[in-house]
């Protein structure tokens, strides 16, 4: 490959061409390690054009990238920003990234809970787009509470407290942050090497000794199918691993809402009824498993979790990681204007209820955006009565809708049509953690 001409006068000194690159790749080649770095520092530089990058996120989409190729993406990704460091902490440091689910909200007493251990967890997070919610959207529930700290902030909280959830900053990876933007508009998403990278690039410039991936399949996940989750779960292990990262993967279950709760504030009760020693069963297993990788990873294999969900440690560290951030851990959280409450047409069983319409009606009830600009509205959501396997009577309430205006709710239903069954059989169980990955 070699020098380009096209772009602008400047292309003269640009060592490669965009073409050249999304050429080779059109055409199955592996792109060479010095034309990849090129082509994402080029892209951040805004020499390279959108209309080009997103040809190039095509090609990828349909004809993928060798490990090599996955390794130089991400680092090339990383280099395009700062790279944070916790080395003085003397703590170790882990994270844990889910890539997203409904009813999601194990970020919350995880990383106070495994904080309790003496681990520094520094996750940063992010707020929701669309059918999935955002950690800090929940946290903003909270009364006064602070998404953005500043590094220092950052490093002091981590260093006094242990846990800390906060925005990241623009300075992580911002190569991801335009391209993200870029596929989310031309339907190249769902390349796994490109969302590998996007995740892993964002989550090695933090500067994490160690971290956990919850990778979800199903309906209500970004994957639905389990063999691509498990391709995208190996994908960022290697690469966590191979750029010194310690990275495990559970493959975990999103065909059913996690818990009970869906929305954000109702998330925040569900979170600290959890930390309380208390919560829906699968909560707690999920948050139970991912803080023992956590721990695994951070030198403490048999840390009795459940302890310190029971005996009260792990909300003090809640308590005083809301605290840290300005939130008072005590004050009401805000309650829904309206509510609307669906009851069951007859007896049976529950053998169903599909994670996505609850995702989506619980989104157009106000707790979702549809643009990152918009608010959400902290009380909108949906709170479960029920889950699949439980014995219905008719009459009896399945879920209540949570809205500050009742114009939502029609919508909200609409959504909702055929999301959950009322059968004779107990549906079969299936495994809410379905795999570990290890490198
Ligand atoms: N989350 C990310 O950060 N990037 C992706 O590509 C997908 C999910």
């Amino acid at each position: 490959m070699s020098g380009g001409t096209q772009n602008t006068p400047d292309a003269a000194v640009e060592p490669f061409d965009a073409v050249d690159v999304i050429r080779t790749k059109r055409d199955h080649g592996a792109v060479p390690e010095d034309a990849l770095r090129w082509m994402i520092d080029a892209y951040t530089r805004e020499y390279v054009a959108d209309s080009q990058m997103a040809a190039f996120a095509m090609a990828v989409l349909l004809n993928g990238m060798n490990r090599d190729e996955i390794r130089v993406m991400t680092d090339a990704m990383i280099a395009s920003g700062e790279r944070m460091s916790f080395a003085g902490l003397g703590k170790r440091t882990v994270d844990k990234h889910s890539t997203g689910g409904v009813g999601d909200k194990i970020t919350l007493p995880l990383a106070p809970l495994v904080a309790a251990f003496g681990v520094a967890v520094p996750q940063l997070s992010g707020r929701g787009l669309g059918h999935t919610g955002g950690t800090l959207d929940k946290l903003e529930s909270i009364p006064g509470w602070r998404a953005a700290l500043s590094n220092d902030e950052m490093f002091a909280q981590l260093r006094d407290v242990g846990a800390v959830i906060c925005a990241a900053g623009s300075g992580l990876a911002p190569a991801d942050k335009r391209l993200y933007a870029l596929r989310d508009v031309t339907g190249t998403v769902e390349a796994i090497p490109l969302i590998a990278s996007s995740i892993m690039s964002k989550k090695i410039a933090e500067g994490t000794d160690a971290l956990v991936l919850d990778v979800k399949f199903g309906s209500g996940a970004f994957m639905r199918d389990v063999d691509k989750a498990r391709e995208l779960a190996r994908t960022m292990v290697a690469l966590g691993t191979d750029s010194g990262v310690a990275t495990t993967a559970l493959l975990t279950d999103m065909n059913t809402p996690l818990g009970l709760t869906i929305g954000n504030a109702n998330e925040v009760r569900e979170s600290v009824e959890v930390l309380a020693g208390g919560g829906p069963a699968d909560i707690v297993e999920l948050t139970v498993a991912l803080a023992r990788e956590m721990l695994a990873l951070a030198g403490q294999p048999d840390a009795d979790v459940e302890a310190a969900l029971r005996d009260g440690r792990a909300m003090d560290a809640w308590r005083e990681m809301i605290r840290a951030q300005d939130g008072d851990p005590d004050a009401p959280l805000p309650t829904p204007r309206e509510t609307h409450t669906v009851v069951a047409a007859r007896n049976g069983v529950l053998t169903r209820m599909e994670a996505l319409p609850f995702g989506i009606a619980a989104w157009r009830l106000g707790a979702g955006r549809a643009r990152a600009q918009d608010p959400v509205i902290h009380a909108a959501g949906i709170d479960l009565h029920v889950k699949p396997g439980a014995s219905i009577v008719a009459g009896q309430p399945l879920f209540t809708l949570l809205a500050d205006d009742d114009k939502r709710f029609e919508r909200a239903l609409d959504a909702l049509e055929g999301a959950w069954e009322i059968g004779t059989d107990a549906p079969a169980s299936t495994p809410l953690v379905l795999e570990r990955i290890t490198a």
